[in-house]
């Protein structure tokens, strides 16, 4: 599992409900967190370089880029030139469409996501008869990494993502909001807090979780040894987040 940072852990906490026997290798390219406010570029050639070595080096069975900034950006082309099977992270506008009812749906990504022609599809292929409003949020992956090294979170990042979408027209009747991005899954009781009560928050981890069950059924499990949190850069944040690590059932931390 790959992700810039943390995000990925929303998505895998799904793949173990799906999948308890999974041995998982996470991978979090932490030397180049934040993604979201990156070039398409610079995001495209980090994470296919970066899974190209990781994949030859680690050969996992499967790949799964849990990261929505990563995966509209990049997943074409990672999955062109790497020989094993990937399963991406794509906002979940069609889940999001088929619950609203007031018809108005806002969407939280990074600042890369949300202009990506990806999404554009998306809308146009699910939601085509809804109003889908979009809102750049970088604070909220800062707020997610924080809460996760066990760090003081400003309260007011979170107002101002809610209020980033309730200030465009249309805004006061959005009642679904798509989390395009894999932190905000981890602090969405924050986010629930500042949207108010008759918001529904949607994200697209247990539809992957599926999609992975689906494309390994059959295959027998086997765990060697500890599941693996891996980092691009070692640090001081390596130690602040073994706690979290440790819950997700990451138990050993490496660089990579
Ligand atoms: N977790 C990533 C996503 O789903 C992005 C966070 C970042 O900006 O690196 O979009």
């Amino acid at each position: 599992m790959f992700d810039s940072g943390v995000g990925g852990l929303s998505v895998l906490r799904e793949v173990r409900l799906a999948l308890p026997q999974a041995p998982v290798i996470y991978a979090a390219d932490n030397a180049g967190l934040p993604y979201g406010t990156k070039t398409e570029v610079e995001i495209a050639s980090r994470v296919a370089g970066l899974l190209g070595r990781m994949t030859e080096r680690l050969k996992p069975r499967l790949v799964c880029i849990a990261c929505n900034t990563a995966s509209t950006i990049a997943l074409g082309m990672v999955r062109d030139v790497l020989e094993v099977p990937i399963v991406g992270t794509v906002p979940a506008i069609k889940p999001a469409a088929a619950i609203t009812r007031s018809g108005v749906i806002g969407l939280l990504g990074t600042g890369a996501t949300i202009r990506q022609g990806y999404v554009d599809r998306l809308e146009a292929e699910f939601a085509a008869d809804k109003h889908l409003l979009r809102f750049a949020a970088p604070e909220l992956v800062e707020a997610a990494e924080a809460r996760l090294r066990g760090l003081p979170v400003d309260p007011a990042v979170f107002a101002r993502a809610a209020d980033g979408l309730r200030a465009q027209a249309q805004g006061g009747a959005i009642d679904t909001v798509v989390l395009a991005c894999t932190h905000f899954p981890l602090i969405v009781d924050d986010l629930a807090q500042a949207f108010g009560p008759d918001v529904e928050f949607v994200d697209g981890a247990a539809g992957i979780a599926r999609r992975i069950a689906f494309l390994t059924q059959g295959q027998s499990w086997q765990r060697t040894g500890p599941d693996l949190a891996l980092f691009t850069r070692d640090g001081a944040e390596l130690a602040e987040l073994a706690p979290a690590l440790t819950s997700a059932g990451l138990t050993e931390i490496g660089v990579f």
